[in-house]
């Protein structure tokens, strides 16, 4: 494995690859970052994984400065998965003063993640945007978990006339439920064992919905008593457009959760 972390020197080494599968990740790897890199071995002569934890997506008082930073660990991780090219730049490489702005949709990018985090897809849509020129992929690899993102990828993808194919990977979950997320390590044990209630309440509404319930409200009662003892932020049902939605229709429905415990905000969704 070979780690860049210049963009001219990433440029070159591009020339000469043709096809290529790319996981952008903010580091701190976990056993999701490695589905969608085993993924990316697996469908693509060539994958790059790109470490940049990016500051534009981080509010004012989030996270940015404690969130964890695992360089040596991740890239043992990527080496022992077959990635080819580990691209790892600095914040002046990538951002310059003044630049133009890529920015989310105004309705979809506020909705949701972005009621709560106000700009934090005009954050991540411009260094993806960023992250596609530099890297200029053939396939390129999303969670589901982070389901908005997503969502607006493929947006952003289709309206920037980018010729990637988006690929999207299912959630990975510990044995107890819990999503994976770099997050999960800000968690005491006692403060895991309520996380665990956000993935109970998505379960439970996948039952109820199975069971034939299919109106939103009584689906998000149920998960709203189950999620209690948390600090939910939202509980909402979108369809696969990410519009609100009254009714539930199965195969085009995602039930989301943000909520924290003891300050850790976390989110996790379910796709039916
Ligand atoms: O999902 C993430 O880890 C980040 O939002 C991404 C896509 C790497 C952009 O910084």
């Amino acid at each position: 494995m070979e780690i860049i972390k210049s963009i001219k020197d990433f440029k070159k080494v591009r020339k000469d690859l043709k096809e290529v599968g790319f996981v952008p990740t903010m580091g701190a790897l976990h056993k999701g970052h490695l589905s969608l890199i085993e993924r990316s071995v697996k469908e693509n002569e060539h994958t790059v994984v790109s470490i940049f934890v990016n500051p534009t997506q981080f509010l004012p008082g989030e996270d940015l400065d404690k969130y964890p930073r695992k360089l040596e660990a991740d890239k043992k991780i990527c080496e022992l998965a077959g990635v080819d090219y580990l691209f790892f730049p600095t914040k002046d490489d990538i951002y310059f003063e003044d630049e133009v702005l890529v920015k989310a949709p105004k309705q979809s990018g506020y909705i949701l993640e972005g009621h709560f985090r106000p700009g934090h897809f005009d954050g991540v849509v411009q260094i993806v945007n960023k992250l596609f020129h530099i890297v200029n992929p053939t396939r390129a690899y999303f969670g589901k978990k982070d389901a908005q993102q997503l969502f607006l990828i493929n947006k952003m993808v289709k309206n920037f006339f980018w010729d990637v194919e988006i690929v999207p990977c299912d959630i990975v979950r510990d044995g107890d439920g819990l999503a994976l997320s770099s997050r999960n390590v800000y968690l005491s044990p006692e403060a895991r064992q309520r996380a665990l209630l956000i993935s109970k309440s998505l379960k439970r509404a996948a039952k109820l919905v199975q069971s034939g319930v299919l109106d939103t409200k009584t689906v998000k009662e149920e998960m709203l008593t189950i999620l209690k003892p948390l600090d939910v932020e939202y509980v909402e049902i979108v369809d696969r457009e990410f519009k609100l939605t009254d009714n539930i229709i199965l195969g085009n429905t995602i039930i989301l959760v943000a909520a924290y415990v003891d300050g850790t905000r976390l989110i996790d969704n379910i796709w039916l």
